[in-house]
């Protein structure tokens, strides 16, 4: 599997989502992963399914050190006493001492952004996370993070798929090495009747999911974790790293508009305008 290399951080590029996933689904959809291959497992504090990752972490034969897990803290949670309970649930949770990334989930409204990156950064220092970042966080946000509170983040999740413009994220993103992972990659699976990437599909043998995903894992510095509760879901989207798109396959899909967005709660922070058809 390739992986991302973002400021010291080695990610699989493919990995697997898990919200909505819960209880003994979660563990068999985890363990079932880890046996096909997978090495990059995403949850969150949110999921409430942690409990269920942990258990799969602790029933597989893949060593700990070879899974990359990724955990988020909640928006309500980014006062540092607050992080501090959460990481400490989620280990718990997890059945680990440790997860390879650790997440601000949501930037929330009246947060102070200083304070949480702080508290991210004495994770770090405390060996309880390797590597730390941030998610949902437009460019600006982004930037202010970086160069003006300077913090040693190395990745963004964001909703990325061939419907949703990222181009401003994705080359700050780029300029400074650091990964941008993209969430709802099939829009929630939607993609997987998507008229335009069918035809792309027809010609590759392959399924209009497999073009979405492909599209994106082909992107520089672009990391994908499509949640797959079926054994077939996940074993097709390991199968799409094989499938080589052509010049052809990119145009018509950068053609497609890129202003859809799946994922948009109430307190969503303010996001970068789209750049209306623009391809990464
Ligand atoms: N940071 C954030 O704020 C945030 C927000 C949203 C999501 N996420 C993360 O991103 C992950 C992915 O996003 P998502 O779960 O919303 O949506 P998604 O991955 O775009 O789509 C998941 C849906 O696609 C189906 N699917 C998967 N592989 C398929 C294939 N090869 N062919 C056909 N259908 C396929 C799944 O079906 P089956 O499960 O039945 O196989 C499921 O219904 C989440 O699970 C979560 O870990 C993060």
């Amino acid at each position: 599997m390739e992986l991302i290399t973002a400021g010291g951080m080695r990610m699989p590029k493919l990995g697997l989502g898990t919200w909505r996933l819960k209880g003994t689904e979660c563990t068999e959809a985890v363990l079932g992963a880890l046996q096909r291959g997978y090495r990059h497992i995403d949850t969150a504090q949110m999921y409430g399914n942690e409990d269920a990752v942990g258990e799969a972490l602790a029933a597989t034969r893949v060593a700990r050190a070879d899974i990359h897990l990724t955990t988020k803290v909640w928006w309500e949670n980014l006062a540092p006493d607050a992080m501090r309970r959460a990481m400490d649930n989620s280990l718990t949770q997890l059945k680990t001492s440790y997860v390879d990334l650790y997440l601000i989930h949501w930037p929330a409204p009246d947060m102070d952004l200083p304070a949480a990156l702080g508290q991210l950064v004495k994770f770090q220092e405390q060996g309880l996370a390797r590597h730390i970042g941030v998610s949902n966080f437009p460019a600006a946000l982004l930037k202010r993070a970086v160069e003006e509170i300077r913090a040693p983040i190395c990745c963004n999740q964001v909703e990325y798929h061939v419907l949703r413009d990222q181009s401003a994220v994705l080359s700050y993103l780029r300029a400074h090495g650091m990964a941008l992972t993209a969430y709802c990659p099939l829009a929630q699976g939607r993609l997987a009747e998507h008229p335009a990437l069918d035809a792309i599909a027809r010609k590759h043998n392959a399924t209009p999911a497999q073009v979405a995903l492909k599209w994106l894992l082909d992107q520089d510095g672009v990391a994908a974790i499509p949640k797959a509760g079926r054994a077939t879901s996940q074993q097709a989207n390991l199968d799409a790293l094989a499938l080589v798109l052509d010049d052809a396959d990119r145009a018509a899909i950068a053609a497609l508009p890129k202003t859809e967005r799946f994922v948009n709660p109430g307190f969503a922070p303010a996001w970068d305008v789209p750049a209306e058809g623009r391809a990464a």
